[in-house]
């Protein structure tokens, strides 16, 4: 045939591209379904190789029974066998299909009920809201609001009511549980436990505009007594800054208008379209999950955002060496 000496070619590639994908499926350091943290993660991990066994055994039979029917010695007459045998091939193959499929479907069904709900009784809640292109997390009643972190006790499960300010967005944290979207104008309940300490990476999983792949976020689970700690820390206003480069920086800050938009407890700074500060030095990313946060990251997300995340509704701030070292120092205190 003509096209042969192409279609070789494709298959390599094509033999390549599963192999590379198995390869990156077992690499730990991405969250992967297969590597599960939690109870609904096992769940969902255990039906994952249930259909992956099932799906493989039918495709291998039915591969074998074609390469028979293919291959098999032709009877020399027309005669299709004794009667009666290819009707019980026919009831016998939509038997075999409609049990199989039963079963699966069975084994689906048990599990959705199963995640619907922890096993225990959630004593913590939170509140995440979907931004373009951002997390917002709020825990009502300790009266903290961070960002793109979500602090959980471990081996405990979590509520979270999940918002959208603007379109779909999709909550995942792949170790941990299944998705379940934001969707705007209404509150979906979901929950979240994590058998081990540890951070767990989150995800948008549904396609939410330019920049939906940097709309990530980390859970942090941590012994109860710690995520104590850590709700009554975040519950504090902003420290007031004495050393004169902060005390200069705060200025820097309401200057250049950024309380518009942000807030930081304790000041005048009280907007709500971008992320509270009060507490921006404890947070372990910038720009949700995008870059680690440290000073010389902030400093390049301050003075060019879009160079880190294009399209974003923060606004480049243009601001002199000194100006910008004193926000930088001023933000630092922030924990
Ligand atoms: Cu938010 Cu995709």
């Amino acid at each position: 045939m003509r096209y042969a000496p192409l279609t070789v070619p494709i298959i390599k590639r094509g033999i390549f591209l599963a192999a590379t994908g198995l390869l990156l499926a077992g690499c730990q350091s991405s969250p992967s379904t297969l590597n599960p943290q939690g109870p609904a993660a096992a769940r969902i991990s255990d039906l994952t190789w249930v259909l992956f066994v099932v799906g493989g055994a039918v495709y291998v039979i039915v591969m074998a029974l074609l390469l028979y029917a293919l291959f098999r010695r032709r009877a020399t007459t027309q005669s299709s066998g004794p009667p009666g045998r290819e009707r019980w091939i026919i009831w016998g193959g939509i038997g075999l299909t409609a049990v199989v499929l039963l079963l699966i479907f069975g084994f689906a069904v048990n599990t959705l009920v199963a995640i619907a709900r922890p096993d225990t009784a959630d004593q913590l809640t939170v509140e995440v809201t979907g931004h373009q292109w951002w997390w917002e997390v709020h825990y009502p009643d300790e009266g903290v609001t961070t960002a793109n972190e979500i602090h959980i006790p471990t081996g405990e499960p979590l509520e979270i009511k999940l918002k959208s300010q603007d379109v779909i967005h999709s909550f995942w944290v792949p170790e941990l549980h299944g998705k379940l979207d934001l969707v705007p104008g209404q509150t979906n309940t979901f929950w979240l436990q994590a058998d081990q300490d540890g951070e767990y990476w989150g995800i948008c999983a549904e396609y939410c505009g330019i920049q939906h792949a940097k709309m990530q976020f980390v859970v942090v689970a941590q012994p109860p007594a710690e995520l104590e700690r850590w709700l009554q820390a975040q519950s504090q206003p902003a420290v007031t800054p004495t050393e004169p480069q902060a005390v200069r920086g705060q200025e820097v800050f309401m200057e250049a208008n950024c309380g518009e938009c942000h807030t930081i407890a304790g000041t005048a700074a009280g907007g709500e379209l971008g992320p509270d500060l009060t507490h921006l030095a404890s947070r372990r990313t910038l720009a949700a999950g995008v870059v680690e946060n440290n000073r010389g990251n902030l400093g390049g997300w301050i003075i060019d955002p879009h160079g880190i995340k294009p399209g974003n509704l923060m606004p480049a701030t243009p601001l002199s060496g000194e100006d910008l070292q004193a926000l930088l120092a001023y933000l630092e205190i922030l924990e």
